[in-house]
């Protein structure tokens, strides 16, 4: 008998530009959950202990609320619970910290409370009770590159292993990651109110490309990326107009060679991919870039995270 696990689930990037809604890539930025049973429900987010003494509490608990849905999806009650949640994942920056809480959390429950009773596509199905954002979602259960989406209230996914095989390790993904958050809901409300009304020609031609674009990915086209990642039909075009410094972030990433621009996910992080080598230009010049220091940029270099979600110690 169990009584005590601890999991990690990858931090992603959703759509790599021209991949709207469709491309997630797991990364080496985790959020760690342990859970224990315990006498009474506590919660402790990066070493802040917070109580849970009512169902009005485990309602506006993220964490909590998927444990209590879980246990009532087997028509049994919840029993007490300690979670300790280390989160690395900025919060509402565009790289999956909702997506990878609700991987851990499942996973920490299913392998705890129930003898691992459900597959990972059972638990993937299930985590669209809490969000729709399969993209992150499913890099996060499944690590590497990953082509995903919801039919019929199901996820399908599409995990390439090639891309691990043929991934450069000379090239490293650096994430611009400003002071200011921006919702998910608030970025897709904002884009589906938009008149981003396209000819059936531009719609092709971005299919074209999200296509060119996975397989630039998975056969490591170095050259290709820059085109195929930049979007022009799906999404970007209107969020980056709430994203500050975008135009002058895409300028220096051009002229320093690197091999990819992209917004993560819904933003308002940035992704530049590039060769290592060119990395310390990017960055230098970026900082020269005027009023940069506004968005106190903070530089996170990442590199894929394989495995996914992944059960550290159970006891
Ligand atoms: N594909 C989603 C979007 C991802 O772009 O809104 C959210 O991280």
């Amino acid at each position: 008998m169990f009584s005590k696990i601890l999991v990690k689930a990858p931090s992603s990037c959703a759509n790599l530009g021209s991949g709207f809604d469709c491309l997630g890539l797991a990364l080496n930025l985790y959020n760690f959950i342990e859970v224990s049973y315990d006498t009474q429900n506590r919660f402790v987010y990066n070493d802040k202990e917070i109580y849970i003494n009512s169902s009005n509490d485990i309602e506006k608990n993220f964490i909590f609320r998927i444990i209590k849905k879980f246990f009532d999806f087997q028509n049994e009650s919840m029993p007490n619970f300690s979670v300790k949640i280390k989160n690395h994942i900025p919060l509402s920056r565009g790289l999956g910290s909702s997506s990878a809480a609700i991987s851990s959390t499942l996973v920490a429950i299913n392998s705890l409370c129930f003898d691992e009773k459900y597959s990972l596509d059972a638990l993937l199905d299930f985590s669209l009770n809490f969000e729709n954002h399969i993209d992150n979602l499913a890099a996060s259960f499944l690590g590497g590159f990953v082509l995903s989406g919801i039919m019929n209230k199901k996820a399908f996914y599409y995990k390439f292993l090639d891309f691990e095989k043929n991934f450069d390790k000379n090239l490293v993904f650096l994430f611009v990651v400003p002071n200011y958050k921006i919702e998910t809901e608030n970025s897709r409300q904002i884009l589906f109110s938009s008149q981003n009304v396209h000819s059936h020609i531009e719609y092709v031609k971005g299919l074209n490309k999200t296509i060119l674009n996975i397989i630039s990915f998975v056969n490591m086209n170095k050259q290709n990326l820059f085109f195929t990642m930049e979007d022009e039909i799906w999404h970007e075009n209107i969020r980056k107009e709430n994203i500050k410094f975008f135009d002058e972030m895409k300028n220096i990433a051009h002229i320093y060679k690197a091999c990819g621009f992209c917004l993560s996910g819904s933003g308002p992080s940035i992704l530049i991919l590039t060769d290592k080598k060119y990395l310390d230009d990017i960055k230098e010049n970026l900082l020269k870039i005027k009023n940069f220091s506004s968005i106190s940029p903070k530089f996170l270099e990442l590199e894929p995270n394989f495995e996914g979600v992944k059960i550290l110690w159970k006891k």
